[in-house]
């Protein structure tokens, strides 16, 4: 089918490329010219896994084009996704105004029939308000239908799950345009669920808080367990094995970030509250979210007793592994907290560093390698769990830093591994291993503030 994609971000351009792979003549039209001569060439604005082999696959073969031009986008399209970005506003409410501009834009490039299929996510609701605002705009021989179909792509990993999903989901008032968008994802062999537009608006909020959910439950037990001497790994063994709560999503650390879970949480808190049921439950997830991203810090001060002066390195940036994407991540509040207490931050990441240093500038110092970033360190956070930092030799804390001092938020490493070296190592939901070291002695004066039933646990 001919199909055009609004907005070229890291749902757009998966979408596009993976339409195109699966047989459509697609068209990404975005704003953003740089992006869209970056696209022509072959080259992914995003750094996204197994993208880009696929977008030049597809440009060679004349099956997938880029344009800024509304006429060129649309005038030939059966299906027209929206997936510009909705953004959170500093009052937590969605920022629907690329949503609303691609609904008045659309209407007047169109020549015929075809379906409107929104992949952003918007509140409840939302989807009525684009029909409406594109039958204000329609020419009058033209039907538009109006299909609410979520993503459900994990940044890192986006291309393996647009082909092997657990769920389509289409909501829709037409079940011919239902039929329709179900027909184009067919050769997935991913089973369709075909509803009401309001309840798959409501699925992908729904999903996503119950993620978001499950996260700040399990870094809650981790912290009671960090002071009852019990291990989180072993603990999220022993229910992840249960079916009904399942072993995917219990990986404790510093929290979520990203450009979905904080601002799909609090678009659903916002929902709740427009139709008078405060979401308790999902606003004190939200509030353990925020407590966990800045752990780290209060760990290190518990350890360096201040932060003024100190050299902190900060290993890994991007709000998970395998994307460049900072939106939210807990990197920044790590950042944040320690310039307060006056500590200054080296940080390496293996992809972040460009959108950094966009963000933050020269407030922090850039490291391209590990070693780099630890050099001289008084202690080092992990806020990312990258291969490269997972994997790096343990030896290069003792080396490379002032004193070996390791704060994971992301529990890379094992602490088996750990007690083979003289570093002094803090996890999460973990007990903590205190070695002395030359000159800490201002450390073994906190050895004593752990809880003492952990101690015969080293
Ligand atoms: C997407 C979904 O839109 C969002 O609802 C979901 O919660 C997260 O994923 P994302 O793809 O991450 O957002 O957004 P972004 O990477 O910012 O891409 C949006 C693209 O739309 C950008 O390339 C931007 O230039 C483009 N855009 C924005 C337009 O083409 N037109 C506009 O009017 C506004
Ligand atoms: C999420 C949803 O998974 C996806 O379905 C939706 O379409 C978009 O939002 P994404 O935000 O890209 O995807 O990444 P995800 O892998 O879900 O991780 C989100 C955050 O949760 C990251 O900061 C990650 O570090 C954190 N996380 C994830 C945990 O802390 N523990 C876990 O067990 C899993």
């Amino acid at each position: 089918m001919n199909i055009a994609v609004t907005g070229a971000g890291y749902v757009g351009l998966v979408t596009g490329v993976c339409l195109a792979e699966l047989g459509h003549e697609v068209i990404c039209i975005d704003v953003n010219e740089e992006k869209i001569e970056m696209l022509k060439r072959g080259r992914s604005p995003i750094y996204e896994p197994g993208l880009e082999p696929l977008l030049e696959k597809h440009l060679d073969n004349g099956r997938l084009h880029f344009t800024i031009s509304p006429d060129t986008a649309y005038r030939k399209a059966e299906i027209i996704y929206i997936a510009v970005g909705t953004p959170q506003k500093h009052d937590g409410t969605v920022n629907l105004d690329f949503i609303m501009k691609a609904a008045e834009t659309i209407p007047q490039y169109i020549k015929r029939d075809c379906i409107i299929c929104t992949k952003s996510t918007v509140p409840v609701g939302t989807n009525d308000k684009i029909q409406r605002l594109i039958h204000e705009r329609k020419p009058p021989d033209v039907r538009i239908d109006v299909v609410s179909n979520p993503e459900f792509l994990r940044e890192g990993c986006a291309m393996t799950d647009f082909f092997n999903g657990d769920r389509i989901v289409i909501g829709a008032s037409s079940t011919e345009a239902a039929s329709t968008i179900e027909s184009i994802y067919l050769p997935l062999g991913i089973p369709c669920i075909k509803t009401d537009i309001k309840s798959a608006e409501m699925i992908k909020y729904a999903s996503n808080a119950f993620l978001a959910t499950k996260i700040s439950f399990i870094n809650e037990i981790a912290a009671i367990c960090e002071k009852i001497g019990a291990n989180i790994e072993e603990v999220t063994k022993g229910i992840g094995s249960d079916k009904r709560i399942g072993p995917h999503f219990l990986q404790s650390g510093i929290g979520y970030g990203g450009s979905c879970f904080p601002k799909d949480t609090q678009a659903l808190v916002q929902l709740a509250g427009n139709v008078q049921h405060p979401f308790d439950l999902l606003q004190a997830v939200i509030q353990v979210n925020n407590r966990q991203q800045s752990l780290p810090v209060r760990k290190a001060k518990e350890l360096l007793s201040s932060l003024k002066g100190k050299k902190i390195a900060l290993l890994g940036l991007s709000f998970k592994p395998n994307t460049d994407d900072i939106r939210e991540a807990a990197s920044l509040t790590i950042i944040h907290e320690l310039q307060k207490e006056g500590a200054a931050v080296t940080a390496f990441d293996p992809a972040a560093l460009p959108n950094t240093l966009q963000h933050l500038g020269n407030s922090i110092q850039y490291a391209v390698t590990i070693e780099s970033a630890l050099q001289n360190a008084d202690a080092a956070i992990i806020a990312t769990e990258w291969n490269e930092i997972k994997h790096a030799s343990l030896d290069i804390y003792e080396k490379y830093m002032r004193t070996a001092i390791v704060i994971d938020g992301r529990n890379c490493y094992s602490l088996k591994d750990i007690q083979n070296h003289n570093i002094t190592y803090i996890s999460i939901g973990r007990p903590p291993i205190i070695k002395k070291h030359a000159d800490q002695a201002s450390l073994n004066a906190k050895e004593k503030t752990y809880d003492e039933t952990t101690a015969h646990l080293l």
